[in-house]
């Protein structure tokens, strides 16, 4: 049996002990919630930034088709260019080399991959990993309008915006047999010497995709969760004195 002070001592240990254990458990819950609601918060403002670039190298690719369109650029033009051995002008009359260019010319900058993955490429760089095929995939079979997905092994957004073919497309990527009336060869060549690949109009062929690093904004939250739990356990601490203060002259008095 406790006598009434011993009962006194143990009630206000236990007292105490509670709650130390609830504003803990309380902090770790606000902490873990904080951290959630700030991951998702980084996330979307990550992928509105993904969506940006990834429409404007759309837009630029959009751009080049109009040029196409209005004759600036024309297969006869493309043709002068080749006699003239000015390869240079005939790639920079490519909308995805446009695109591509255009996103690139800031990636260093801002810190993020820009890159075109498409299955059988003409460049092996944009060769598709596993993710990407598979984000590929999934926006082809589910008709999606975009796409974005977390490596968690890598911690890297990667953002998807899927490419379509327009006609302008096809002086260079449709049918081979296309290639002597176009380009003056029998081997379904185009006039960058690629064999053209028989696509059609309005079909999907790779994505523009940007791919972003979490390491930055993983330690910059890493580093507030630091400071709110040094703060909370300190005003914690400082409320336990205060109790065990409180306590001990509540004591001696009575
Ligand atoms: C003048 C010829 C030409 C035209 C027109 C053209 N392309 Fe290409 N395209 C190329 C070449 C050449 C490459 C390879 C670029 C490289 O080596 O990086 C390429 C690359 C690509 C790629 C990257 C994947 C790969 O194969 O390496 C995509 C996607 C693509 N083109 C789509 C399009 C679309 C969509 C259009 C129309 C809006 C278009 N192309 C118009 C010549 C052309």
């Amino acid at each position: 049996m406790y006598s009434a002070s011993e009962k006194e001592t143990f009630n206000s240990g236990e007292n105490l002990f509670v709650f130390h254990s609830s504003a803990y458990f309380l902090v770790c819950f606000l902490v873990v919630l904080y951290y959630l609601q700030a991951r998702d918060r980084t996330l979307e403002l990550l992928v509105d930034k993904a969506r940006v670039i990834c429409k404007t190298a759309d837009a630029t690719r959009l751009e080049s088709e109009l040029e196409w369109d209005k004759g600036i650029f024309s297969v006869e033009q493309l043709l002068d260019w080749k006699k003239e051995g000015r390869d240079d002008k005939i790639w920079s009359a490519i909308p995805v080399v446009i695109a591509w260019n255009s996103a690139m010319r800031i990636a260093h900058e801002d810190g993020y991959h820009f890159k075109t993955p498409k299955f059988n490429p003409r460049n092996p760089k944009n060769e598709p990993t596993h993710l990407e095929a598979r984000s590929i995939q999934k926006i082809k079979t589910e008709h999606l309008e975009e796409y974005y997905e977390i490596d968690e092994s890598t911690n890297r957004l990667h953002f998807f915006l899927p490419i379509y073919l327009s006609q302008t497309c096809l002086v260079c990527h449709g049918d081979p047999k296309t290639s002597k009336e176009l380009w003056g060869n029998d081997y379904g060549l185009d006039i960058t010497g690629h064999k053209m690949e028989g696509w059609n109009k309005g079909e999907i062929h790779g994505a523009f995709e940007v791919i972003q690093s979490l390491d930055e904004f993983d330690e910059e939250l890493y580093q507030d969760i630091k400071v709110i739990l040094i703060k909370t356990s300190f005003v914690i601490v400082l409320m336990s004195i205060h109790w065990i203060f409180d306590w001990t002259i509540h004591k001696t008095i009575y």
